[in-house]
């Protein structure tokens, strides 16, 4: 298979350095936990391999109690990032075909790409408040089809998709005999709305994905999950882990563990300051000329563009909030979008951070944007 490295990693603020960025508007999740604010003593770990699917304690408190699953449901994989890697790689061969609704994040467009399958792009459209087209879904599915690749809450733009609406694309695979990948790494951070069951509890025909990276603000763990209510499914996805890592770190899964079983004091203070953090971006928003948004509804990103009719010098713009500034944003091109686009991340940085990174991003802006000539 011919990897090639995708552009929102080459860029990331951990590839190009932390230390060169002062303010930091281009992370989706919330601020990194230091190990201290854990809690937890780590003394008695026994450093052994543990259950290959993962320790029971994890997949349970994974599960929240939910009677619409059995515990083989879930497996504990290396962030979703591995996750999403298993169900591309399990599920797809050269000849089949996958739809994937864009933007997403963008190993769910590359992997699949690596494998040299099919593919059709169903692209959300910012004139259409980005919502999802199950017309256009319906009509992007052929014979080969065998799974259809969304994420919700959406990255970037914090679309929470309509639980209508996504029953509906679960009613085209099951007519097609497919599989629809919810990526579900925002699930947590359901700041203003409930927060939803697991996409997976709808159907058989459905994985879901999960984390802990962005809503505990633990990517240093490595923690995340797949869920499928489809046994004979599980037990390929299981058999692929067990072959690319055999079980997880059991220090990862016992700090994964202690979140999880205290989630009911972990998260309100996240996402008090989520809270907090987007009246400051909505108060920001509604004074600024150049940018136009969909305004988010769950998550910690949102992705507003530069007004039609203003063009932009994006090297120069970049250089100037980069090397100037060192405020960074996510660009549109990390999402196959045009570089009008901006992921800013509102839950990442302290307030006053966001507001100071908002006004630089504001000045850049300003200065590299002219009226569109013609
Ligand atoms: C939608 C989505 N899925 C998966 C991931 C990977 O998350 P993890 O750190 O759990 O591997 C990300 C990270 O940005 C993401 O945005």
């Amino acid at each position: 298979m011919d990897f090639r490295r995708m552009a929102i990693e080459i860029e990331s603020p951990e590839e190009v350095g932390y230390q060169t960025i002062r303010y930091n508007l281009s992370e989706s999740s919330v601020r990194d936990l230091p190990f201290r604010e854990l809690n937890i003593d780590l003394s008695d770990v026994l450093l052994c391999y543990t259950e290959h699917r993962g320790s029971t304690l994890l997949r349970s408190l994974i599960l929240e109690n939910s009677k619409d699953f059995e515990l083989d449901d879930v497996l504990v994989t290396t962030g979703a990032a591995m996750a999403l890697f298993i169900v591309a790689t399990t599920l797809l061969e050269k000849n089949d075909h996958i739809v994937v609704i864009r933007p997403n994040y963008a190993t769910n467009l590359e992997t699949p790409r690596a494998i040299g399958c099919e593919m059709s792009i169903v692209d959300l459209d910012f004139d259409r408040q980005f919502d999802l087209d199950v017309e256009q879904i319906r009509q992007a599915i052929r014979p080969n089809t065998k799974l259809i690749s969304l994420t919700n809450p959406h990255n970037p733009t914090g679309k929470l998709f309509p639980l209508d609406v996504i029953k509906s694309i679960i009613a085209l695979a099951e007519t097609q005999g497919c599989y629809v990948l919810v990526d579900e790494t925002y699930r947590d951070l359901n700041f203003q709305t409930p927060l939803l069951p697991y996409v997976a509890s709808l159907s058989d025909r459905v994985i879901s994905v999960g984390s802990l990276s962005k809503s505990f603000g633990a990517p240093g763990i490595r923690i995340g999950w797949l869920i499928c209510k489809n046994q004979s499914l599980m037990y390929r996805f299981f058999a692929a882990k067990e072959q690319m890592i055999l079980g997880n770190a059991v220090v990862d899964e016992t700090i994964a563990a202690h979140l999880l079983a205290q989630k009911a004091t972990f998260l309100p203070p996240i996402h008090a300051h989520i809270r907090e953090n987007f009246a400051a971006l909505k108060t920001w928003m509604s004074s600024q000329s150049l940018l136009e948004w969909v305004e988010p509804q769950a998550g910690v990103v949102c992705f507003p563009r530069l007004k039609t009719g203003l063009e932009l010098d994006f090297p120069a713009f970049q250089k100037t909030l980069y090397s100037e500034y060192q405020t960074m944003v996510g660009y549109g091109h990390w999402f196959e979008q045009a570089d009008r686009f901006f992921r800013i991340g509102f839950g990442y940085p302290g307030k006053e951070d966001l507001v100071a990174g908002l006004e630089y991003l504001a000045i850049s802006l300003d200065r590299h944007s002219t009226v569109q000539r013609g």
